[in-house]
């Protein structure tokens, strides 16, 4: 299935009904009436949730199954993005991504621990599983960041393979956006598809995780807001967790996933908390027009909440072995 579509689960209404994944199909825009507002089923102590953003089912579906076998949270996260990362055809994370505008893929991410614990990587280039590596650096470096050569260089020593990012198929895309070299980047297309994802596992415990290539033809150097915590991500163990997708320069402004879990702490639910951080970017002007922001969210009695500022974002969701498709509502309509 191409990222650019988006998938949509047929059965879809109200609050979302949850379906195998089997019986969700393509379809380019989500239509008005099978937007999801909110989730508010609250869950037992012995339940779990993994969400993530965008058409990333199979993704959140392995994570999901692993919190079913009653892992913890944070492997279920780390094996879930690598399904993307691993996948050559998505064009925003791990192999097979869009590189910088002079032809290098370079990967961001990062990953928060239900402890408060963090790791992230910027700027690495040959590794595929960033997110895990973000996980050495918070588990077994004294450092919560490394960048570039550092940190692909502390990969090699962690058993890390070298492989070539950049596919045959991403190398002809760059060489025909070099033709014209016109950088204005498509809402929902290139301005984009950040893997998130957050996952609460059977002990109640949360854990986050954010891998991504960034913006695609980014200038050489250009790191966005997801491997920088409170921006990309923030995990609150005893309130929630809130991860971020689009445009990370805005994301970046508002400190926006930080935003999101204290207006849980302050009583706000995931679905009001993720609409008043978009608030935060719209208000400031006229330029939200041009990109798109949004934002997923739990929180610790797995109410779950999206929203975007454009039309067309969506929030895969595993629960219980369940997996449905919720369509994000969104600011400019
Ligand atoms: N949200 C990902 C980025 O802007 O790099």
């Amino acid at each position: 299935m191409n990222r650019r579509k988006f998938i949509q689960n047929t059965a879809l209404t109200g609050a979302g009904i949850a379906t195998g994944v089997a019986a969700m199909s393509c379809k380019e825009v989500p239509e008005e009436k099978d937007i999801a507002v909110s989730t508010t089923k609250s869950i037992s102590k012995s339940s779990y949730i993994s969400i993530s953003t965008w058409d990333t089912s199979s993704a959140n579906n392995a994570s999901g199954e692993l919190l079913a076998q009653g892992k913890p949270a944070l492997d279920a996260i780390i094996a879930g993005v690598a399904v993307e990362e691993a996948n050559e055809e998505n064009t925003t994370v791990g192999i097979g991504a869009t590189p910088d505008r002079e032809g290098n893929v370079t990967l961001d991410a990062c990953v928060m621990s239900p402890d408060g614990d963090y790791g992230a990587v910027l700027a690495v280039e040959n590794i595929v599983h960033v997110a895990a590596l973000a996980r050495k650096v918070m588990e077994e470096t004294p450092h919560v960041i490394m960048a570039s050569k550092g940190a692909e260089e502390f990969a090699y020593t962690q058993g890390f393979k070298k492989q070539k990012l950049l596919t045959p198929a991403s190398e002809k895309a760059w060489k025909e956006w070099l033709k014209t070299s016109n950088y204005q980047p498509a809402i929902n297309v290139e301005n984009h598809d950040t893997i998130g994802m957050l996952a609460m596992d059977s002990s109640g415990d949360i854990a986050g995780v954010c891998t991504t290539s960034g913006l695609g033809y980014k200038m050489k150097g250009r790191v966005g807001d997801s491997p920088i915590i409170g921006s990309g991500l923030f995990i609150d163990n005893e309130v929630g967790a809130a991860v971020a997708t689009g445009m990370g320069e805005e994301v970046l402004k508002t400190v926006g996933s930080f935003l999101v879990v204290e207006l849980m702490r302050n009583g706000m639910s995931p679905q009001k908390a993720c609409e008043e951080a978009i608030h935060r970017i719209v208000k400031k002007g006229d330029r939200y027009k041009d990109f798109q922001v949004a934002y997923i969210a739990m929180n610790k009695t797995g109410e779950t909440g999206s929203y975007a500022i454009h039309k067309g974002f969506n929030m895969m969701k595993y629960q219980n072995e369940n997996a449905e498709v919720i369509i994000s509502d969104y600011y400019n309509k």
